[in-house]
């Protein structure tokens, strides 16, 4: 199974300015944070990490006072290391994956993912992975993007010539997942669904922002290609979307799938 190796060193790449381009990801761990049932969360385990967004939400909003904090990316763990002098709890970071984190079972009162889950190469397993670290009682929430994001932009890349290489539009379906097969997954992993729910906004943004947004999440997608190969590519993909654009710039979809389930006490 994948240990996030590859995905993580794309976030490598995009640590520096993931907390400017990536301000969505910030309201959207809040949204996450918000959603939880009130209680105690002092132990919790955060996947996929990154900068550190959700768990500086759960410190904000319950007190936390000890958080595990596991990501693949060396870049990402250091970015949110930078921020724990200002962070009123403790902080364990450790790199790895969902598959393999050395963390205890049966530990924690939450475990929490944000905009990370999308990016588990075995969904099911992950969650079932995240299911095993809680406390009887302890919740989990998860935030994902679902299916239907950035679908216009995939249109964009089935249109272009020469094709975009064939990961590019397949990354689509093998990352996005629904509401359902969230609360599915919750419930093989012996979870009881608390809510899940979707949220799709329509945005807007200069063909420029959006391409960086793409480029600070996605850029392991081009680290096997040729440097001059990918600046070709790069070159008509930002062509399609600014032929794609409008007046008030690209418009786009963005599905933000949130989840939250509680293991039986
Ligand atoms: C878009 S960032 C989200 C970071 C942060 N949780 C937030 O809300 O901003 C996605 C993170 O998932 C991490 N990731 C990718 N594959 C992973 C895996 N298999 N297991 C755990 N984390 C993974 C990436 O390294 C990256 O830091």
């Amino acid at each position: 199974m994948g240990d996030g190796r590859e995905v993580g060193e794309g976030f490598d790449r995009a640590a520096e300015e993931y907390d400017e381009v990536l301000l969505h990801n910030r309201q959207g761990a809040a949204r996450l944070v918000a959603a939880l049932p009130p209680g105690r969360y002092d132990e919790i385990l955060d996947v996929g990490c990154g900068t550190g967004f959700v768990s500086e939400e759960m410190v904000s909003r319950f007190g936390t006072a000890r958080v595990t904090g596991v990501d693949p990316s060396a870049g990402m763990l250091e970015r949110f290391r930078e921020k724990l002098t200002g962070l009123s709890a403790e902080a364990t970071l450790i790199q790895a994956g969902v598959h393999e984190m050395p963390v205890p079972e049966g530990a924690f009162d939450a475990v929490v993912s944000g905009m990370a889950f999308h990016w588990f190469p075995d969904k099911p397993a992950a969650v079932e992975a995240m299911a095993r670290r809680l406390r009887p009682g302890g919740v989990l929430g998860i935030l994902a993007a679902g299916t239907g994001t950035d679908e216009e932009f995939r249109r964009v890349l089935e249109g272009i010539e020469p094709a975009v290489p064939q990961a590019w539009l397949e990354v689509f379906p093998l990352i996005h997942r629904s509401a359902g097969q969230l609360a599915d997954y919750m419930e093989q992993a012996g979870l009881e669904v608390v809510d899940v729910w979707e949220e799709r906004r329509v945005r807007r943004a200069v063909p420029e922002a959006y391409l960086a947004r793409i480029n600070a999440v996605a850029s392991h997608l081009s680290a096997d290609l040729d440097p001059a190969e990918a600046a070709a590519h790069g070159e008509r993909v930002m062509q399609g979307v600014v032929d794609a654009a409008g007046p008030r710039g690209f418009e786009y979809a963005f599905v933000k799938l949130f989840g939250v389930g509680r293991r039986p006490a």
